[in-house]
């Protein structure tokens, strides 16, 4: 299907064991969909209301939980009953039956069975050959609703996925998208696109954008994606990493790149949608130091990655990407959400791939990834975000902080993009006053921030105040009564320096002291968005 889908196939970089480096083949532009298709197909789904909300409507909340537990059960027996398009379309895209010629008709009646064959939609038994589903979201430019191409899952397939599989919208996804900030830019470069999912929500705030993946099955799929939702100022082109857009710089370059670290041995299945092609991180310190040659002055990059921690020699996790940073004469701000073991990685990555545990298998796969592990002393793996932006003066004081969250974020984040580039401009800020300059502020608490005081019971002081935030990573610091007093009197009234002053007179402490020991933390207040600075 690879061949048949892709005017491109062997146009890809490959992975030589041998040579032990990426082998360029030459970047190549990608062809044209079937538009009066796929407009028919367009219209098909919009008038059917192929919609997450419709879906959750015709099978439950239930039966949607288990389908992101890849149990598609519920879902069919609550779909038995259920009749009109939507319902045949989701049989059919998401939960993988065979839909005949008759009902294919009746749902995308424009296009038809016959265009569904044509688009390469259906086979000749009626069965989906790729993966078309709702998908909607709410950014700070209010609500969408798309639909998106990938191939069929596991869960359709009956098995584990082929190496060339285009992934559809995962919790990595999201992840990402959540990280993309929504002020508007000019031009926005997304590396690795697979479905095309960042090109939809990054293309809300750009007026260009330029995806490229090195597989031309998944631009296939993004293409497809596109087209579908009416979006015609994404330009698609294959290649490896930034080799599509030498030369080129952009506002704003969003990557979930394929980061899975993986051990280049015979044997050991590699999938373009998560492995990169290269030994360890490197994929990831790649396109970190690849960023400061692709972003125009004051752009950024907005991230996910994996950072190997190894032993003496090679050192944190968190100071390595600290230095590709540093190294690359870029801004950055690492924020590590997880951190697993060698044996941990190994078997979440192994059972992604559709192994599992306790099988022969298994065995090896791990043996080879312990390997792989220990030959380069890697004693852990961290898992974050990584924003970068490129200095837009020379003389501008830099930012280089990495960070492990400490309160592990519930759910799926939202709005960090726009959180992380607040903190980045009021870094720029803070970082540029001294301390005299920062008492003269007039601060004000951020509105999503809550205090919570805890007693023994009966006494008059608090043995612990907390601070919590309620939007960005909802941080939660530990603070002081001369902390969280400052927090408090911070309305855009007095100056930093008259709040400590009165708080010296009130907890009969040294004025002098008492400010030496605050105004850092107000600086780090004031980046992390608890305090505000006036506009
Ligand atoms: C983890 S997926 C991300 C897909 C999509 N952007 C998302 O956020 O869901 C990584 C993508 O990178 C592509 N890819 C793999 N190796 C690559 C390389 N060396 N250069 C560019 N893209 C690559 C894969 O084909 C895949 O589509």
């Amino acid at each position: 299907m690879r061949g048949d889908s892709s005017c491109n196939a062997g146009a890809s970089p490959v992975y030589s064991p041998s040579a032990g480096k990426i082998m360029q083949r030459p970047v190549r532009l990608t062809r044209g969909v079937d538009a009066p298709l796929t407009a028919l197909l367009r219209a098909d789904l919009l008038a059917a209301g192929y919609t997450v909300d419709r879906l959750r409507q015709l099978w439950g909340d239930e039966a949607d939980a288990a389908l992101t537990r890849g149990d598609r059960v519920p879902a069919r027996r609550a779909l038995q009953a259920a009749e009109g398009p939507a319902a045949e379309l989701a049989r059919l895209f998401v939960l993988g039956e065979p839909v005949a010629d008759e009902a294919l008709g009746r749902a995308l009646p424009s296009l038809g069975a016959e265009g569904a064959r044509a688009l390469g939609l259906v086979d000749a038994h009626g069965r989906a050959l790729l993966d078309l589903r709702p998908y909607a979201a709410i950014d700070a430019g209010g609500a969408v609703q798309w639909v998106i191409a990938s191939d069929l899952g596991e869960l359709a397939l009956g098995g584990a996925l082929p190496p060339d599989h285009v992934l559809g919208v995962g919790g990595a996804s999201l992840t990402l998208a959540a990280l993309i900030p929504t002020e508007p830019v000019d031009s926005v470069l997304d590396l690795g696109t697979g479905c095309g999912i960042q090109s939809l929500h990054a293309g809300r705030h750009a007026r260009r954008v330029v995806a490229t993946d090195l597989s031309a099955r998944a631009l296939d799929r993004a293409r497809l994606t596109l087209a579908l939702n009416a979006v015609d100022a994404v330009e698609l082109r294959q290649g490896d990493l930034y080799a599509p857009v030498a030369g080129e710089r952009f506002d704003r370059i969003v990557s979930n790149p394929p980061f899975v670290i993986t051990p280049r041995r015979e044997g050991v299945p590699v999938y373009e949608y998560r492995d990169g092609g290269r030994v360890g991180d490197a994929i990831v310190e790649e396109v970190v130091r690849g960023a400061a040659e692709h972003l125009t002055l004051g752009g950024t990059a907005h991230l996910l990655g994996n950072w190997e921690y190894r032993d003496a020699l090679g050192g944190d996790g968190l100071a390595r990407v600290r230095r590709w940073i540093d190294e690359a004469g870029l801004d950055g701000w690492v924020v590590e959400r997880e951190r697993q073991s060698p044996a941990e990685y190994a078997a979440t990555w192994i059972r992604d791939g559709g192994t599992r545990v306790g099988t022969p298998e298994y065995d090896a796969l791990a043996a080879e990834w312990l390997d792989d592990f220990a030959a380069r002393g890697v004693t852990a793996v961290g898992f974050g975000y990584i924003v970068l932006r490129r200095p837009s003066a020379p003389d501008a004081v830099r930012l280089l902080r990495t960070e492990v969250l400490g309160s592990p974020l519930g759910g799926t984040p939202t709005g960090i993009g726009d959180h992380l580039l607040a903190g980045l401009r009021a870094h720029d800020r803070i970082a540029a006053i001294d301390d005299a300059g920062l008492g003269a502020l007039r601060l004000d608490v951020a509105p999503d921030v809550t205090e919570e005081r805890h007693y023994w019971p009966g006494e008059e002081n608090p043995t612990v105040i907390r601070l919590r935030q309620g939007g960005g990573f909802a941080r939660t610091i530990e603070a002081d009564a001369a902390l969280a007093g400052l927090v408090g009197a911070s309305d855009g009234e007095l100056t930093v320096a008259e709040i400590v002053g009165a708080l010296a007179d009130l907890l009969e402490v040294d004025e002098g002291a008492l400010r030496d020991d605050l105004l850092p933390r107000v600086r780090e207040l004031v980046v992390t968005g608890f305090l505000l600075l006036a506009v």
